[in-house]
């Protein structure tokens, strides 16, 4: 009986959890900026041409951003994150977290308090439209990291890994800053917010987040 409800619990547990998830982090986005893209995305919807003077926009805006994640957001550093094809409402919470001081990286705390609300969402739309040209993995450690990732990842990003709304896309990122957000994480060292992925990772060998960082770099739509 008590194997029952243990079952049943987990059950509820495991199916509740991303739906819950993506509400609260959606409402964790300060509002004004929500509007102000949800805005621009529908004007956008009314007159697709909006979305070519957008790109263009936030493509000027972006030159510097561009020195260290890569031409169109595709990092061709291995320590860097892609911005190219992630989710454009993840985007502005991770800009919005900077400029707060929420989340830590010298750089980008300074560069994101420089950004308006309205460049802000620009750059988001401009990233998550452009095509993520992925990084490259050793297809062995790729071929390892299938079975933690189906196990652990795919339920909140995604048997592609290409997430959503509230989860990052860690589809095609280059496996080194994969390995070392999943480390940070791991140890607790880190300024990202608490999350799920604290409790996950924390069952992951070196072995599991090694392979688990090629997997994910061999994720992604276009292989
Ligand atoms: C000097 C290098 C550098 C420049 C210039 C730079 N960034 Fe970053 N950015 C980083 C690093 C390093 C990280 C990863 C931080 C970490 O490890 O937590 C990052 C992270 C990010 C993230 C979070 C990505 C994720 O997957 O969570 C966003 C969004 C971002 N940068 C946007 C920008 C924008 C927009 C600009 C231009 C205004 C910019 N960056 C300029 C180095 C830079
Ligand atoms: C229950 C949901 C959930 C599961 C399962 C999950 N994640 Fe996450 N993950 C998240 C959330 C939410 C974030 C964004 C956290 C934030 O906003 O700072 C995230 C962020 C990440 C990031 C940071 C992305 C970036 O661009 O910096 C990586 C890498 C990541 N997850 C990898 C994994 C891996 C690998 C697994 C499986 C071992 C996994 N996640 C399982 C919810 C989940």
């Amino acid at each position: 009986m008590r194997q029952i409800i243990q079952a049943i619990a987990i059950a509820i547990l495991l199916f509740s959890c991303p739906i819950t998830w993506a509400q609260q982090s959606e409402t964790r986005i300060p509002a004004e900026l929500l509007e102000a893209y949800r805005d621009l995305e529908s004007r956008i919807a009314e007159d697709p041409g909006l979305l070519d003077e957008v790109i263009d926009t936030g493509r000027e805006r972006a030159r510097f951003c561009n020195t260290c994640h890569g031409p169109d957001g595709s990092a061709e550093r291995p320590n860097y994150p892609s911005l190219a094809g992630q989710n454009a409402v993840y985007l502005l919470d991770q800009f919005d977290q900077f400029a707060s001081g929420e989340r830590k990286k010298e750089w980008m705390n300074m560069l994101a308090e420089q950004i308006s609300v309205e460049e802000m969402v620009t750059l988001s739309i401009y990233y998550s439209q452009m095509p993520l040209v992925s990084a490259d993995f050793d297809p062995e450690l790729a071929e390892r990291g299938s079975m933690p990732y189906d196990r652990y990842c795919t339920q909140c990003h995604g048997s592609d890994g290409l997430g959503g709304e509230g989860y990052a896309r860690i589809a095609g990122q280059q496996p080194i800053y994969m390995k070392s957000v999943l480390r940070e994480y791991r140890s607790g060292e880190t300024s990202r917010r608490p999350s799920e992925m604290h409790g996950i990772v924390r069952a992951l060998s070196d072995r599991d987040i090694e392979s688990l960082a090629h997997h994910i770099a061999s994720l992604g739509e276009n292989r």
